[in-house]
């Protein structure tokens, strides 16, 4: 059995880190699993990182499960069966927020059509929270995601969250609502390391953060940004390696280097036929 949103649970009460990875196709899941990933994450980030969209909102639930699936197939490449990490698919803007019907059908075609396990969606509105309890009691495990969420980028932009008393205090209700909802686990994004502290110390859920220092139960990231492949990464992520120009210096370096000898001239008889 792959793991399940329960073995990360088992993760924080035995103390262990949890490691969440973003991954988008066959080569990055299988990067990422093949490096341990406790989970993958399918973010909707992808509609910048791979589809070079400006901000997340563009990116459709059809294309999302396009990527989901051959995330999976990457993983199951170097994973033994059932060892594979726990998969999770951000739910894209504007398929959760148009009621709870249609949030169900959305989220059950992921777990219908898909490999994942479990889906994410931002936010914590009370509409979301009653989204979020529907879904849970329809049998899909969901993770919270407050703080900086991408798909308010028109109200919030991309600002650290929870800056002052009454952010902070809105913040921690939040998370304490989406743990009442029953969500599995909640992605803090750039928000304060002590209030970061503090949430996952008062949840029982885990705490997965990004740019949010590291008292959380488990960090989570956008493969690509540590990598160094995006062009520009977040403050909060600095790349583990200029993944981007070592490739266009191998690139140039290979197209500079001597040309390919040519190829031995065969036989009539052998030659492949013209279509
Ligand atoms: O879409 C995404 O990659 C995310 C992570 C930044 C948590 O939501």
């Amino acid at each position: 059995m792959p793991l399940r949103p329960a073995d990360l649970a088992r993760r924080k009460q035995a103390g262990l880190p949890i490691w969440v990875l973003t991954a988008w196709d066959a080569l990055s899941g299988a990067l990422v699993a093949e490096a341990g990933a406790d989970a993958v994450l399918v973010g909707d980030s992808l509609a910048m990182v791979v589809l070079g969209h400006a901000t997340t909102l563009p990116v459709t639930l059809d294309e999302m499960l396009h990527h989901c699936r051959a995330t999976a197939r990457g993983m199951a490449s170097v994973c033994a069966p059932g060892q594979e990490p726990l998969l999770i698919l951000d739910l894209p803007f504007l398929s959760y927020q148009c009621g709870t019907d249609a949030a169900v059908a959305a989220a059950g075609r992921v777990l219908k059509e898909s490999p994942a396990a479990a889906v994410k969606l931002e936010g914590a509105e009370p509409e979301t929270l009653v989204v979020i309890d529907r879904l849970v009691r329809s049998g899909i495990p969901v993770m919270g995601h407050i703080g900086l969420t991408p798909q308010s980028v028109h109200r919030l932009g991309y600002r650290r969250q929870g800056n002052d008393q009454a952010s902070r205090q809105r913040l921690e209700r939040e998370a304490t609502a989406l743990q009442a909802a029953g969500c599995f686990a909640l992605v803090l994004e750039h928000v304060p390391d002590d209030l970061a502290a503090s949430i996952t110390a008062q949840l029982t859920i885990p705490v997965i953060g990004i740019g949010a220092g590291s008292g959380c139960d488990g960090q989570v990231r956008v493969t690509a940004d540590l990598l160094g492949l995006t062009p520009r990464q977040p403050p909060f992520s600095p790349p583990l390696l200029q993944g981007r120009s070592l490739a266009v210096e191998a690139l140039r370096r290979w197209m500079a280097g001597p040309a390919p000898a040519a190829a031995p001239t065969r036989p009539a008889a052998d030659a492949a036929p013209h279509c």
